[in-house]
């Protein structure tokens, strides 16, 4: 088969497991304040960077929004010395326990103790480049969330799975591994970034529909599994090639409370408008 007709293969079937499940949507609403997020992933050097920094103080974010920049281990000091409020700062990976004899690893203790608010954990690049499990990542979390530093939580399904039907099932089995470790009370201080692997860096975002409907089925299974108040203040990202002319619109869905942006994060001026994209939200 060639390539192409895979490609428009795999969207019809995209298309129809949607449609199928349009009808079994279920919208709880999240009720948490909208949250960004800007990955930057292992790209910058000193001079890009403070280039973006600049950029980001000079974008004037006028929607009721939280944003957090996670910027590449090596230059976090650097940007946080930079930045302006709003922004907050992430990491983007810690270690799973104490630091000690664990090469090229960086601890939760250190992060908080270098004042750094939030980790990302989990994303589809360490759990499919680095061999993180589902309790690898629910271990890791814990400990962060333990040590005083709160945790975006990355799921999310691959295509193939997708295409299997399974979204829902490799979603809530990447969740449950995170509930078997934490407290209710935990969930205060995570949010959940739901981010498609299949759309991930390659510019096919997910619909609003596809998007909502599995954020809603990700609020649905948390209030089974953790509680009607948790499920409806706990807020889930979308993740996946958002942009500045697409976020407008997936802000609009009722279970997209924020967004966690790659590709897009590095352009400052992008990056502020789909933050202020939060004034579209419900
Ligand atoms: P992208 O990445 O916006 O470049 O698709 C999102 C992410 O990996 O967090």
């Amino acid at each position: 088969m060639s390539n192409k007709l895979m490609k428009m293969r795999a969207q019809q079937s995209i298309a129809r497991q949607s449609r199928r499940h349009a009808s079994a949507l279920v919208v709880c609403e999240g009720t948490g304040k909208f949250v960004v997020g800007g990955n930057w992933k292992c790209n910058g050097t000193k001079d890009s960077i403070d280039k973006l920094c600049a950029s980001l103080n000079s974008g004037e974010i006028t929607a009721d929004v939280e944003v957090i920049c996670a910027p590449p281990m090596v230059y976090i000091d650097r940007v946080q010395s930079k930045l302006n409020a709003p922004y907050q700062i992430a990491a983007q990976n810690c270690w799973v326990s104490k630091g000690g004899a664990f090469t090229g690893e960086v601890s939760a203790e250190m992060l908080k103790d270098a004042n750094i608010p939030w980790v990302i954990l989990g994303h589809s690049e360490r759990r499919s480049l680095c061999g993180e499990t589902n309790e690898f990542v629910g271990l890791k979390t814990k400990y962060a969330l333990d040590t005083g530093v709160k945790v975006v939580a990355c799921i999310g399904e691959s295509l193939a799975q997708r295409e299997a039907g399974d979204t829902l099932n490799v979603c809530f089995a990447q969740l449950k591994a995170i509930l078997d470790c934490v407290t209710e009370k935990d969930w205060e201080n995570i949010i959940i970034a739901y981010e498609p692997v299949w759309a991930i860096g390659t510019g096919k975002v997910a619909t609003p529909d596809q998007a909502q409907e599995v954020h809603a089925g990700v609020r649905k299974w948390m209030s089974e599994n953790v509680s009607p108040d948790v499920a409806s203040k706990v807020r889930i990202q979308y993740g996946g090639s958002v942009n500045a002319g697409n976020c407008d619109e997936l802000a609009m869905k009722p279970d997209i409370d924020g967004f966690l942006v790659g590709g897009a994060s590095l352009d400052g001026e992008a990056f502020v408008k789909i933050c202020n994209s939060a004034a579209h939200s419900k």
